[in-house]
């Protein structure tokens, strides 16, 4: 890039922790470009009795055995085990390594942290790889939109959750045959629970909501909806009025503070989101004082989408880039936000609502042999009990425009 420092006139050699999806997509990358870039000088992964596609003279089992080599630029950490994760991460910063990591649990829960170990230690941590695979988000978020405020980032982060309801919504299969297919296809976290419940989509949402606002959230103080109860009902009651079921990470200002939320959301045809199909990812930036809405969108996972990612920090790094987080609203702080939403609920009972204090005056409604509820809900309220919502009943944000006129009551 012109006017950026060339930091290394060599190809940088990289120490590799994981071969795994990603970790061989940045071999097969790399060794397309002849190895100009960068060169993979070792790789550290666990399981000794695992056939590997190069040579065994690269591999070794002891994280000190990359961690202790001075000849290596960079560590590039690929691993599906954030606690290991963890500890490689910080031993490498604390000796002044640079890092790159896809790992956005790592990156979420520690975010912080990471941070100060790698400003203390004058070195780099790249992380774009970690939140929606392919999509230039963070490099975009540190580079376009430094000192343009930004009134929300939402969108759809999970290619897994993305996958299967695209499956669903062409009526293909159920909700398990959908997984197993986008576990087959390497889209899928090692745990699985993770991409539909939620977390996956709370932990990048976390690290976006820090680059894009200047603010730290743990991830799990983000109120997360997930669909792991979803039905093929749901998704036809949502066709039925022209929307497609999304799960949906959203971080917002409101009055000085950010709310951020996971949830399904029924996504009306009119909106952006609409037509983000299969494994794709999209990221909404909004800026209403400046330039409306912004969308990028692209493949979020798989073995070579992430792992070009991966390669675009290596360049980044080579260059002498690193992130400067200096976005900061002053006096913003996160709180799950007094809004009203219109949500809809389903289960296979739902006489808790009448109990519930969490979600009153909900109305029962029917269409066709469907069975559900709509209700207007104070979302920190409904944030008490979640818990309770997540283990028996799908609920989804609904669009305002919906309205009220949905369905008949029962
Ligand atoms: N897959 C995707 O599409 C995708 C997208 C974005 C981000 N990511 C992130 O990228 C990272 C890697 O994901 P992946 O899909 O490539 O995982 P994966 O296919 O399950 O591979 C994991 C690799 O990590 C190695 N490993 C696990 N624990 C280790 C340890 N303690 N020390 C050294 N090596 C260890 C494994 O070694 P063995 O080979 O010996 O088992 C394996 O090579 C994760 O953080 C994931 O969240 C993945």
């Amino acid at each position: 890039m012109p006017g950026r420092e060339v930091k290394y006139n060599r190809p940088l050699r990289l120490g590799v922790f994981g071969f795994g999806t990603v970790g061989q997509g940045l071999y097969h990358l790399l060794r397309e470009d002849d190895f100009r870039l960068a060169e993979i000088a070792g790789v550290c992964v666990k399981a000794k009795s695992k056939k590997r596609i190069i040579s065994s003279d690269i591999f070794s089992y002891e994280p000190e055995a990359l961690l202790n080599d001075s000849t290596l630029d960079v560590i590039v950490e690929l691993i599906d085990d954030a606690q290991a994760a963890y500890d490689i991460v910080t031993s490498a910063l604390k000796r002044g390594k640079p890092v790159i990591s896809a790992n956005k649990k790592l990156i979420a829960e520690n975010f912080d942290e990471l941070q100060r170990l790698a400003d203390e230690n004058n070195t780099t941590l790249l992380y774009e790889a970690s939140t929606c695979g392919s999509i230039p988000i963070i490099n975009t978020l540190e580079n376009y939109y430094p000192s343009l405020p930004i009134d929300s980032i939402s969108g759809v982060f999970n290619a897994s959750s993305q996958f299967i309801l695209s499956c669903m919504q062409e009526g293909k299969s159920s909700i398990d045959d959908a997984l197993a297919e986008a576990q087959r296809l390497g889209f899928a976290e090692s745990d699985p629970s993770l991409d539909i419940k939620g977390d996956d989509t709370r932990y990048k949402l976390s690290i976006l909501a820090a680059h894009a606002f200047g603010v730290t959230v743990a991830p799990g103080d983000i109120p997360m909806f997930g669909i792991q109860n979803i039905s093929c009902d749901d998704i036809v009651m949502a066709s039925k009025n022209n929307c497609r079921i999304k799960l949906v990470g959203e971080g917002k200002v409101i009055d000085s503070h950010i709310s951020n939320i996971v949830a399904p959301v029924f996504i009306p045809h009119d909106d952006i989101l609409y037509s983000i199909e299969g494994a794709g990812n999209a990221v909404v930036v909004n800026s209403d004082s400046s330039f409306g809405h912004h969308l990028i969108f692209g493949k979020g996972a798989g073995s070579r989408p992430t792992a070009s990612a991966v390669v675009s920090d290596i360049n980044f790094l080579s260059e002498g880039g690193k992130y400067f987080r200096n976005k900061q609203i002053s006096g913003t702080h996160f709180q799950t936000a007094e809004i009203l939403k219109n949500v809809y609920i389903r289960g296979d009972s739902l006489d808790w609502l009448a109990e519930s204090s969490a979600i009153e005056n909900f109305r029962i409604r029917q269409s066709d042999s469907l069975t559900f509820a709509t209700a207007w809900v104070n979302l920190s309220k409904l944030c008490k009990s979640l818990e309770f919502i997540n283990s028996n009943s799908f609920l989804a944000i609904l669009p305002e425009q919906l309205g009220d006129d949905w369905g008949n009551d029962a």
